[in-house]
């Protein structure tokens, strides 16, 4: 099941003009893993976190950055109903993750695969300065070197304080290598 859901979310990426590929292997990859491991490390349901974790930023790439939270949760509904035939308790845990993955929205994280997803969601910005650079320059069209550098460092602040204390003890190496650089 898990490798299917991986598969689908691979496709969309493939097919996706804007994120593509580059989201696939720079952030999809980093919030699973990490997820997986926080899971593992709070006691929380890995498969859940896992499905979670794939499916978070689905609408994003289907082109509804904006409400991607309330819409992933619905794909994630009747993608899981419709292909798995998967447990309506099962799909409602998937789908408050998903509601509750976003920094930026305050939306109370009622479960700990909740905070699991929304943690490694961030820690995934960590694994890969470089993209970060690309979304600055790219995605958000800044020409300016330290206005650049600026951007990236302010996102990867707020990915920090979206952390729970156990993301920030993993994550921590990596935070201050990037604060030193990007002063
Ligand atoms: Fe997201
Ligand atoms: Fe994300």
């Amino acid at each position: 099941m898990i490798t299917k859901i991986q598969q689908h979310v691979k496709e969309l990426c493939e097919i996706d003009q804007k994120y593509g590929m580059r989201a696939y292997n720079t952030h999809f990859l980093s919030t699973v893993k990490y997820a997986k491991i926080l899971a593992e490390k709070l006691g929380g349901d890995i498969e859940i976190v896992e499905i979670a974790a794939w499916l978070h930023d689905v609408a994003s790439i289907k082109g509804e950055y904006q409400e991607h939270h309330i819409k992933g949760a619905e794909y994630a509904e009747k993608y899981l109903k419709g292909q798995f035939n998967y447990s309506q308790e099962k799909i409602d845990q998937v789908k408050h993750c998903i509601y509750a993955h976003r920094g930026s929205k305050d939306i109370k994280r009622e479960t700990v695969e909740a905070e699991c997803v929304a943690s490694a969601d961030a820690m995934s910005h960590f694994d890969d300065i470089a993209a970060m650079f690309g979304l600055a320059y790219i995605g958000h069209k800044i020409i300016d070197t330290e206005e650049a550098k600026q951007f990236v460092k302010s996102k990867l602040q707020r990915s920090w304080n979206k952390l729970i204390p156990e993301a920030k003890e993993i994550i921590k190496d990596q935070y201050d290598a990037a604060m030193l650089l990007l002063d």
